[in-house]
């Protein structure tokens, strides 16, 4: 894996490296039973599955700036003005400029969001109680190194703009580190932080269908992580329906923490800070304009039914994704029901019509 490192990530002012205290129980299963069907099928499953960085087609010439301005001249100019309802109306330049940056740091915080889960997964191997679990975590873990190395590439080689781990995401990982107890490492990262990079990697397709470099690495993420999705579920089912009362509060506030955390990161407010506007007129915009709203609740469509199966969708977690608006998705399937993501039918009209395209560009993932 050689390639020209253009363009560096932006460092951030905490500094290059970051330490965080991951206190863990390692635990060897001596048993090796090997029984869990469901775990080893899925294993089996990731083998086979493996692919190589290397096979994309990394001499795509990959220009957004020319990709955006082709839509704005079929008319998606106007179309970006109507669907954002932007506090002023942007000019074709600007808008081009907001497409560009959103776009790199929905794509930093893929990058930053794989290292977590490739730190987080290494954990898991070594405290999950169960073989056949730390035989599939293993596999993750592989696959996760291939997904940072993809992402960094594709950033610093083909984008050129690039951000710095947003404060939340950093947050949510570093708390996904440092508790000791290995369902909640799931529960943070394969449930939360991977149910959420499922669905936006499904709008990330969607968004730049007319760039094949990222669709076809966006395919392929896709399919590991909507693996390692269901490897979650079928690993927290045999536990979570034993919670106590109090061990089951812990997780909610967990949950209800972590959904804090992540909206927090979709409002964007390092592009708007890059770009130099004024953070007093374009957080509340990011707050309150429906695209952006809806843009943000699409994210938890595989993690709500997720959560429902895992008896996780409680009374306390209820209230708050009401508020949200985020039950709508309590009936849509879960990720051992159907491990693809499809997004929701009303999210893909509103992209199709943001994109200015009348067709279906085929979203679901393969
Ligand atoms: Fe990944
Ligand atoms: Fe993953």
């Amino acid at each position: 894996m050689q390639y020209p490192q253009h363009n560096p990530l932006p460092i951030p002012a905490s500094g290059e490296y970051q330490h965080v205290k991951g206190t863990l129980d390692a635990v060897f299963d001596w048993h090796y039973e090997l029984k869990r069907s469901k775990l080893l099928e899925l294993y089996e499953k990731g083998k086979a599955a493996t692919w190589n960085a290397a096979d994309l087609d990394w001499s795509t010439d990959v220009d957004i700036e020319r990709l955006v301005s082709n839509r704005q001249m079929l008319g998606g100019g106007a179309m970006i003005n109507q669907l954002l309802a932007p506090p002023r109306t942007l000019d074709d330049r600007e808008a081009i400029l907001l497409n560009l940056h959103m776009n790199a740091f929905m794509l930093s915080q893929f990058l930053h969001g794989e290292q977590g889960a490739l730190l987080a997964t290494a954990k898991i191997v070594e405290t999950v109680p169960w073989a056949e679990a730390k035989f599939y975590a293993a596999n993750q873990v592989a696959d996760e190194a291939r997904h940072v190395e993809v992402y960094h590439r594709y950033l610093t080689e083909k984008l050129g703009i690039s951000y710095e781990i947003h404060p939340s995401l950093g947050t949510l990982l570093a708390d996904i580190m440092t508790d000791t107890r290995w369902d909640m490492t799931y529960l943070g990262m394969q449930i939360m932080v991977e149910g959420l990079a499922l669905a936006a990697f499904g709008l990330q397709k969607m968004m730049m269908a007319e760039e094949p470099l990222i669709v076809d690495i966006t395919t392929r993420i896709m399919a590991d992580e909507s693996r390692h999705v269901a490897f979650g579920v079928i690993s927290l089912e045999e536990v979570t329906k034993a919670y106590t009362a109090s061990e089951l509060r812990e997780r909610e506030d967990f949950i209800m923490e972590s959904t804090h955390l992540m909206r927090e990161r979709l409002l964007m407010q390092p592009v708007f800070e890059r770009l130099g506007w004024p953070l007093d007129v374009w957080l509340p915009w990011a707050t309150n304009t429906p695209f952006m709203r809806g843009f943000r609740q699409m994210l938890f469509s595989k993690i709500v039914p997720n959560l429902k199966r895992l008896g996780l969708l409680t009374p306390r977690v209820r209230e708050m994704y009401e508020k949200l608006d985020l039950l709508r998705f309590e009936h849509m399937k879960d990720s051992v029901e159907d491990p693809d993501v499809v997004p929701p039918q009303e999210l893909v009209q509103l992209l199709l019509q943001f994109l200015a395209k009348p067709q279906e560009p085929g979203v679901a993932a393969s």
